[in-house]
């Protein structure tokens, strides 16, 4: 079974980016279920439904979330109605929206399950609890599980590859938007790679302008952050699972951007 896994897909620019390169690596790897991080793709804040809607159409079958879950109200409209698209399971108890989904994988059950860190990022519930609870009450039922862990700190997911290393099919984190080169399966067959990177404006800083980031380092002044425009970055992870264990026979990184891609 192979999984595509696409990074934070970050505005207008990211948009574009997808519906570059998607197409070409469908037809190049063929996998089986394709999933996006979604926190980003409103003008780099939150999602609405016809981006989620467009993410669908385009064959995603699943959209993962982060910190930036709320930013667009659009969300609350829809996140109870759409079940393929998940927010952070450790949110507060009776947040809307779930913390994770079943998709068909193969004509197996998937298990995608959405966390995120508690290291430079507001105080949730413990990440590793909310996982515990959800493998002891769903994970029988998967022939794979996914996460993404949406967090800051390498060591924090690092971390949690360890603490799932064997239980899950893959660990593999967003939100730093800066693809990591760790990719490996560790010994007990889960797939781990710290940050799969993102979708969207490369000459930005993490997809926002250079100008308004590069203002508050410079003076500690507040300044607005505007997504960048021009050429776009794409990042992504490519996930092969065995059919009979669940667990991971490879993992590697895909990176691209709009000067070098060759459509396939
Ligand atoms: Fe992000
Ligand atoms: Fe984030």
């Amino acid at each position: 079974m192979k999984l595509l896994f696409i990074g934070d897909i970050v505005g207008s620019v990211g948009r574009k980016a997808l519906k570059n390169v998607l197409p070409g690596l469908k037809s190049k790897y063929r996998p089986d279920v394709v999933l996006v991080n979604g926190e980003n793709a409103a003008h780099g804040r939150g999602i609405n439904q016809a981006i989620a809607r467009e993410f669908f159409d385009q064959g995603v079958h699943g959209i993962t979330m982060g910190n930036h879950t709320w930013d667009n109200r659009e969300i609350f409209d829809f996140i109870d109605d759409e079940p393929r698209l998940i927010r952070p399971a450790n949110f507060p108890y009776g947040t809307p929206g779930n913390g994770y989904m079943s998709l068909k994988a193969a004509g197996k059950d998937l298990l995608v399950i959405n966390l995120q860190g508690r290291t430079f990022l507001p105080p949730l519930d413990c990440p590793f609890q909310t996982v515990d609870a959800i493998l002891e009450r769903e994970g029988g039922r998967h022939q794979y599980i996914f996460v993404d862990f949406h967090a800051e700190a390498t060591s924090e997911k690092i971390a949690m590859g360890w603490y799932l290393n064997g239980r899950v099919s893959a660990v593999v984190g967003t939100h730093t938007h800066v693809q990591s080169n760790d990719n490996r399966v560790l010994p007990g067959g889960t797939a781990y790679l710290t940050d799969v990177g993102m979708v969207g404006p490369r000459d930005g800083i993490l997809g926002m302008e250079q100008e308004g980031v590069m203002h508050r380092f410079l003076t500690q002044l507040p300044s607005r952050f505007v997504v960048d425009e021009g050429k776009w970055h794409f990042h992504a992870a490519l996930i092969e699972l065995d059919e009979q264990t669940g667990l991971a026979k490879s993992i590697q990184q895909i990176r691209t951007d709009e000067d070098n891609y060759i459509s396939e």
